[in-house]
């Protein structure tokens, strides 16, 4: 297998981690952080019934609209499916294009059809006011010292850069938010976090906002009164209650049901609970940390998740990178998984670090954990790293390009890693069919363009030139 057969060779590469990669953005409470490098203007609803919603510009036109695939899905029904456009222009102006809507766009009370606006400028269209405005810069922060923050390991500056911040963290009571992919280590920060707090000998609480059915994450969240639901024989205290002094972990925060955001979001301005069936509201004292597969930040512009529970809860944003993205960190982190296994082998070289940085890694650190456990359970005895008998996926005869089903994996594993296969076999042929044209490419597969690029990145192939 060669390089280049899983990922596009390197200056594409590099193009494509830079946007995905970001480090940290601030979030401001008027409006929600993007990733700092790749955008620095977003538009935002600042009237009208979707006030709150937001959209980054970055590279790409942003398509305005109350069309489902829009960017910027706005629910005002007099504003057109497809209203606007919004583009990049020359010196830090935006290009503003009607695109023929029924009740048109207003720019300082004249109705546009392509128009050079100002970051700043104010658009009116149906019963809705956009606004561009500059996204808040991304922290400066100088790198950490440590290779290490609690059990996450990384030598790369991407990763001493996420500890200074996680250090910084620590030290504070604010909420946090981790995004990242599958296995990047957003649960094994949140309880370092905790532990490096002032919170730390209180209880570490973690809730999967994703993992149960609406009427049970209340339940779970706030607690329960005796009798408060059929099945509620005993009384039972929330993960609030439980966590109380300490730090509430939300994994999954994309998952939890709109309902139940503007309850917890209640819960967390008022810094009280109640019970489900109850009276009374409890006080309660806990840290909040969040963690989501998804950019929540796209979950806001999209309708699917409150912006004011968005910036309450993104105070500080911190994107774990993928380890794909920074291969440098393989040596330390193996070395790690392993020590932590009771196996000093010593250093991680050779050609079985080749064979582990040929690997894309779609499952990240737990699935690079996993291999490493199957390697030392093949090979009892082994001194060195080179004697153990490595199977890295996708290295032999089986390229990870193939849809095979393998019952030899944990079922997990399994199904990411044909879902990956099949992603990135779908991708490569749509892209090949779309002449790389990313908007026939989404009108082809039926996706929105977004969801399309935000998948195109993951697997590296986002076409030259597209940094969007
Ligand atoms: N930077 C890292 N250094 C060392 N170990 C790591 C690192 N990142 C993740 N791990 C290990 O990978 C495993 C998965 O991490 P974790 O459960 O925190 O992932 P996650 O981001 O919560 O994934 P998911 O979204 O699937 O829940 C853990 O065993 C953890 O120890
Ligand atoms: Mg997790």
């Amino acid at each position: 297998m060669t390089r280049s057969r899983h990922w596009p060779p390197g200056p594409r590469y590099a193009a494509a981690v830079s946007s995905t990669v970001a480090t940290v953005a601030l979030g401001h409470p008027d409006f929600p952080a993007g990733d700092a490098r790749r955008a620095r203007c977003q538009i935002v609803v600042v009237d009208g019934p979707d006030m709150g919603r937001a959209a980054a510009i970055a590279g790409a036109p942003v398509l305005v609209g109350t069309d489902p695939t829009c960017d910027l899905v706005l629910r005002d029904p007099r504003v057109s499916r497809k209203h606007l456009r919004i583009e990049t222009g020359p010196e830090g102006q935006f290009t503003i294009v009607d695109l023929g809507s029924k009740n048109g766009t207003l720019y300082q009370g004249a109705a546009l059809g392509q128009l050079a606006v100002p970051a700043g400028g104010v658009l009116r269209l149906g019963h809705t006011t956009l606004r561009i405005q500059p996204e808040p810069a991304a922290l400066a922060i100088e790198p950490s010292r440590s290779r290490r923050f609690g059990e996450l390991v990384g030598e790369s500056l991407v990763m001493r850069e996420v500890f200074a911040v996680l250090e910084l963290a620590a030290a504070s009571d604010v909420a946090i938010l981790l995004e990242g992919e599958t296995g990047t280590g957003k649960e094994v920060a949140a309880r370092a976090i905790h532990g490096a707090s002032g919170r730390a000998r209180a209880p570490f609480v973690a809730l999967d906002c994703g993992a149960l059915p609406e009427s049970l994450v209340e339940s779970e969240l706030f607690g329960h009164v005796k009798g408060a639901f059929t099945g509620a024989m005993q009384a039972r205290r929330g993960a609030f209650a439980r966590a109380h002094g300490g730090t509430l972990f939300l994994d999954e925060l994309d998952s939890l049901p709109l309902a139940l955001q503007s309850r917890l979001l209640r819960a967390l301005e008022a810094r009280t609970v109640r019970p489900v069936g109850g009276d009374d509201e409890v006080a309660v004292d806990v840290r909040v940390v969040a963690a989501s597969q998804r950019d929540l930040a796209a979950a806001v512009a999209a309708g699917t998740f409150r912006p004011d529970l968005y910036y309450r809860l993104s105070v500080l944003r911190v994107a774990l990178p993928p380890l794909r993205a920074r291969r440098e960190d393989l040596s330390i982190t193996a070395r790690a998984l392993l020590t932590a296994r009771g196996l000093d082998v010593g250093e991680i070289d050779g050609p079985g670090l080749a064979r582990l940085a040929a690997h894309d890694w779609p499952g990240n650190v737990r699935e690079l954990r996993n291999t490493l456990d199957r390697a030392v359970a093949l090979s009892p005895g082994a001194r060195t790293f080179a004697d153990l008998r490595l199977d890295v996926p996708g290295d032999s005869s089986t390229a990870d390009d193939e849809l095979s089903v393998r019952a030899d994996l944990p079922y997990a594993e399994a199904k990411q890693r044909l879902l990956h296969a099949f992603e990135r076999s779908y991708l490569r042929d749509l892209m090949a069919r779309s002449d790389g044209n990313i908007s026939a490419a989404a009108r082809t597969a039926e996706v929105d363009r977004k969801h399309l690029r935000t998948l195109l990145r993951k697997h590296g192939l986002v076409p030259d030139g597209d940094d969007g």
